[in-house]
C-alpha cells in the first residue's frame, strides 16, 4: 500500500517562466559567439524544462537527448547512475549545454558531465532548474541555476515521484498525510 500524500505548490508556473527568461539571457551572453549549440536534455526529468528553455533561447541550436536514471521509483538516490539512452550525435569540438531538472546529491550531474567531457566538446556548460544543496554528496553545481530550494521532495514540471506527477505545470512538494 503506497503512503497517501498531497502536493503543495512551491514554485508557480509563472515564476518558472519568468526565471527561464532570465536564464536564457545568461546563456545567450555565454554562448553569444557560438555557430551551433547542442542543447542536451537529460531524460526523463528535464523534458518539460528543455521544451520551455529552447523556445526562449535566441541562439542557433540543435537538440539531443540522453537518458539516465538513479532513483527508479524510490525517494533515495541509488548513487548508481545508469545510462539508458546515449546521444544520437557526436559532440567532439561542439558547444554543449546540458539541461537538468534538479541537482540533488549531484551524482547524476557528476557522472553525466564526466562522460560528456571525455568526448572533448569545445565547451560544456550545465543548466539546472532546481538546486537542492543540502543533500549534496558530490561537490559540484550547475553553471546556471533557476532556483535553490530547501530539502523537500519535489515533483512536477517534469519531475516524478515513482514516475507520477511529471505533468504538473508547477513545482510542488510532496507532503505525506499519514504523519503529524
Ligand atoms: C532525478 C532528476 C535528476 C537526478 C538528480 O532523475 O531528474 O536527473 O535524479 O538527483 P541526484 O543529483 O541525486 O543524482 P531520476 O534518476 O529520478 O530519473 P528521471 O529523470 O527519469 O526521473
Ligand atoms: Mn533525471
Ligand atoms: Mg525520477
Amino acid at each position: 500500500q503506497p503512503r497517501p500524500y498531497v502536493i503543495d505548490e512551491m514554485i508557480s508556473a509563472k515564476s518558472i517562466a519568468a526565471r527561464i527568461e532570465e536564464l536564457c539571457r545568461e546563456i545567450q551572453k555565454e554562448f553569444a559567439d557560438t555557430d551551433k549549440l547542442v542543447v542536451v536534455g537529460l531524460l526523463r526529468g528535464s523534458f518539460v524544462f528543455i521544451a520551455d528553455l529552447v523556445r526562449e533561447l535566441d541562439l542557433p541550436i540543435e537538440v539531443d537527448f540522453l537518458e539516465a536514471s538513479s532513483y527508479g521509483d524510490g525517494m533515495e538516490s541509488t548513487r548508481e547512475v545508469r545510462i539508458l539512452k546515449d546521444l544520437r550525435g557526436g559532440i567532439e569540438g561542439r558547444d554543449v549545454l546540458l539541461v537538468e531538472d534538479i541537482v540533488d546529491t549531484g551524482h547524476t550531474l557528476f557522472h553525466v558531465t564526466g562522460m560528456l567531457r571525455a568526448r572533448e566538446p569545445a565547451r560544456l556548460k550545465t543548466v539546472a532548474l532546481l538546486d537542492k544543496p543540502t543533500r549534496r554528496e558530490v561537490d559540484l553545481r550547475a553553471d546556471h541555476t533557476g532556483f535553490v530550494i530547501p530539502d523537500e521532495f519535489v515533483v512536477g514540471y517534469g519531475i516524478d515521484f515513482a514516475q507520477r506527477n511529471r505533468n504538473l505545470p508547477y513545482i510542488g512538494k510532496v507532503r505525506f498525510t499519514d504523519e503529524a
